[in-house]
């Protein structure tokens, strides 16, 4: 959604603080939350709800958090670092310094609030701009308020200030109405108002929250409670409890939309990305983890207990039960699995069949190509219609460097076959099962690589005789 309003929206996105109660060497900022760093949910909200610059305050883990920002917002967020993590209110002075001329509304929200959607800030902002209040926050009805900051209501209903729960007497504290951490303001309002903080008493931070009461007594503080069935949105994430309470709704957002557009998804635990593309006639079975950017198209069908990271699956492909697959590309109507394992760089063409225990690494194979059961695949070319065996391993590493192996068209590897890279076999050729091949094996050919057989006639016979004579 994009803001279509002729005032100017810019944004201010917190993420300097490190989340203590997370008790983390990482920066709460950075905890996984499916599939993307936590505030770049917020972030990405703010992004599509402002139509000016969008603010992000650094601190914690400053150039980490960058980076994984500007990965996903390439050249679209301002950043400023505030080095000493003095409040709230102290993070909106330092923000404020980027915006020197912004005239418009300042929507400031939290990184630590990733369920918002633009389309609450958006409506935030129209609540500010059409009334009188130069600021306009969110807040929500919370049975369990601890640790949130309390609402303080005159008796005429009006906001009249924020109370944060450290400061707080025991009659506030029993307010249920808290603060979500989520405002729109008037950027002169905020530039004034955020240069006159003075530190909390008890903390001595500035608190953002303060801007509220100075509202309050310049034109009003318009607090928008939000509807019951949404104060999910505004959920904060200040521990782990709450990183997977988040984790939950957006699970549940992520595949209801999935749903929605033509996915059968298994009622039992699927766990999709936020950034997974499945087309409509995908069916994903129970249990089953679609990471990074998986793409999956129609048709195909993920069976339980899969895990699939970076990976794409082709059109009616079957990926069965317990396969796990990295960067890897499966194309249409390919089979994989039962316990399949596709490493990075592995790219399956149309209609190959890779079977259970065989492990596929930085390999192509062509349409048709099968490697059915129990093998290792490795830095290999694999040509159409080729068959390799049971058991059949690509001895890849020479254990100081790797070596590719090729193989031609409809050529036959017997089982057990070990092939010793450099290698080429070519189109149509044969390999005996069991042979070690070191050698080039030109087109047609049969290679043999093991001892003959020989057979001495009776002499199991004798063999027996003799151990019943000893006994
Ligand atoms: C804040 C609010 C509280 C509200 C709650 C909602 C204040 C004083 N309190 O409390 O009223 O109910 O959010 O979730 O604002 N940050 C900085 N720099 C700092 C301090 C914090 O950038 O110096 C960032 C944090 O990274 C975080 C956000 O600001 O993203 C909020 O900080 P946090 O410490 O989590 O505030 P709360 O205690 O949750
Ligand atoms: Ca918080």
């Amino acid at each position: 959604m994009t803001i279509n309003q002729t005032k100017p929206v810019a944004a201010v996105v917190l993420c300097a603080g490190r989340g203590e109660r997370m008790k983390s060497k990482t920066t709460k900022m950075l905890h996984d939350l499916c599939g993307r760093p936590l505030c770049a949910w917020s972030v990405g909200a703010a992004v599509e709800a402002s139509n000016d610059k969008v603010v992000v305050v650094l601190g914690h883990q400053a150039t980490d958090v960058k980076a994984a920002l500007e990965e996903r917002f390439p050249g679209s967020l301002t950043y400023v670092v505030q080095t000493e993590q003095r409040g709230t209110g102290h993070a909106l002075q330092v923000a404020l310094a980027a915006l020197p001329d912004f005239d418009g509304t300042l929507l400031v929200c939290c990184g630590d609030t990733p369920l918002i959607e633009a389309k609450e800030l958006v409506g935030l902002v129209h609540v500010q701009q059409a009334s009188d209040a130069p600021l306009a926050f969110l807040s929500l009805e919370l049975a369990e308020p601890t640790g949130y900051g309390r609402v303080l209501r005159g008796k005429d209903g009006q906001t009249q200030a924020i109370v944060e729960e450290r400061e707080a007497t025991d009659e506030q504290r029993a307010i249920t109405e808290i603060n979500s951490g989520i405002y729109a303001m008037d950027a002169a309002f905020a530039r004034d108002a955020a240069a006159k903080l003075v530190p909390s008493a008890v903390k001595h931070e500035y608190y953002l929250t303060d801007l509220v009461a100075t509202a309050a007594s310049k034109g009003g503080a318009f607090a928008k409670k939000t509807e019951p069935h949404q104060t999910h949105l505004l959920l904060g994430v200040n521990d782990r409890v709450q990183l997977q309470l988040c984790e939950l709704w957006l699970r549940l957002r992520i595949n209801t939309r999935w749903m929605e557009s033509g996915v059968t998804l298994a009622a039992g635990n699927v766990h999709i990305d936020a950034d997974v593309e499945l087309a409509p006639d995908v069916t994903v079975g129970p249990h089953v983890v679609l990471r990074g950017k998986t793409r999956i198209d129609s048709g195909a069908v993920i069976e339980v207990g899969t895990v699939l990271t970076d990976t794409v699956v082709g059109e009616n492909s079957v990926v069965h039960p317990y396969s796990v697959c990295e960067q890897a590309v499966i194309g249409r109507n390919a089979s994989v699995g039962p316990f399949a394992r596709l490493r990075p760089d592995s790219v399956l063409d149309e209609a190959v069949r890779v079977g259970n225990f065989v492990e596929v690494k930085k390999s192509h194979l062509r349409r048709d190509a099968k490697a059915n059961h129990l093998a290792y695949v490795g830095d290999a070319d694999v040509g159409e219609g080729t068959n390799i065996g049971a058991g059949t391993i690509m001895c890849n590493y020479d254990g100081f460097e790797k070596h590719r192996t090729t193989l031609g068209q409809d050529v036959f590897i017997g089982s057990n076959s070990t092939l010793v890279a450099p290698l080429a076999i070519e189109d149509g050729a044969y390999v005996a099962a069991g042979s070690v091949i070191t050698q080039h094996v030109p087109a047609d050919a049969t290679a043999f690589g093991r001892a003959r057989q020989e057979n001495k006639e009776g002499y199991a016979k004798t063999l027996r005789e003799r151990r019943k004579k000893s006994s």
